[in-house]
């Protein structure tokens, strides 16, 4: 299994890709509905370059706290660098699995992009509860890969190497079975809402546009082990760039977002 390095280069390519329009729209909508008050704790698992977590730590003012956590020091670094202004942010190094904090410290925890990646959930959803105050508030969203409608040319092509690219991370797809994992938690699941990445035509700074890069790296070292190789990942992506010069690209994914809440 080859996953991603979240290193210093994937620090810089994620801080491109999240400050594009729909994952920007992305984040409004889990501030909306994480609704964070002024004067709340809050932890940020896997906090990546730090861009919710910067605006989690303008909404909760001096008087609160956010705190994010990475398992990677190059990301810390970059979220450290964005976070920096804030006196109420705070990042520190650990694992999801294994949370360095006291039992109840937090109201509200939030985790984007991250327990996909995660290989022991029961352990990681353990940790999240045991570091909620009762009835404080978990928000989780991850991508399901299943949800995936992607033009092309040669659909063969395309399985493969999206087989390929699902050894980036642990779980493609972890949100059809989030729900009951999180019951089994000790959570109340109050709301499971899609947050969609949509690119019909194309968009040069876009969730796909990224992805398209991204997947061309990791299928490059990935594939050759699933026979995958790189001709044929040239091929794969010089389909993409007809469509995309005919104007005839389509990307369409799914993230899936949970609202819940330590119920016990
Ligand atoms: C795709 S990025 C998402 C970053 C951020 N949450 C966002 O949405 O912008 C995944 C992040 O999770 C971190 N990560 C992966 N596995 C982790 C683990 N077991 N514990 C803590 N962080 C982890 C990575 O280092 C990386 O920063």
């Amino acid at each position: 299994m080859t996953s991603i390095a979240f290193d210093a280069a994937t620090a810089r390519m994620l801080e491109q890709v999240y400050l594009t329009p729909d994952i920007v729209a992305q984040r409004a909508r889990v501030l909306e509905l994480l609704a964070p008050r002024p004067g709340e704790h809050i932890l940020d698992i896997g906090v990546g370059p730090g861009l919710l977590a910067y605006d989690l730590g303008r909404l909760v003012g001096e008087g609160g706290r956010i705190v994010g956590l990475d398992a990677s020091p190059d990301m810390l670094k970059a979220a450290g660098g964005r976070l920096g202004p804030l006196i109420q942010a705070e990042c520190v190094l650990g694992d999801a699995a294994a949370l360095p904090f006291p039992a109840a410290a937090f109201d509200a925890a939030v985790s984007t992009q991250v327990y996909e990646y995660v290989a022991d959930m029961p352990a990681a959803l353990a940790e999240l509860r045991r570091v909620l105050k009762p009835g404080g508030r978990a928000l989780i969203l991850d991508t399901d890969w299943r949800s995936l409608v992607w033009r092309c040319g040669d659909q063969a092509l395309m399985d493969r190497v999206l087989a390929a690219w699902d050894e980036h991370l642990f779980d493609p797809h972890l949100p059809s079975a989030l729900g009951p994992m999180l019951e089994r938690a000790g959570f109340a699941v109050r709301r499971v809402e899609i947050a969609p990445l949509l690119t019909a035509g194309w968009q040069p700074v876009s969730y796909a546009a990224g992805i398209l890069r991204t997947m061309r790296d990791f299928v490059l070292k990935a594939g050759p082990r699933r026979g995958l190789g790189a001709e044929e990942i040239q091929a794969w992506h010089d389909d993409q760039q007809d469509l995309i010069a005919r104007g005839e690209f389509f990307f369409s994914l799914n993230r899936y977002i949970f609202l819940a809440t330590r119920d016990r």
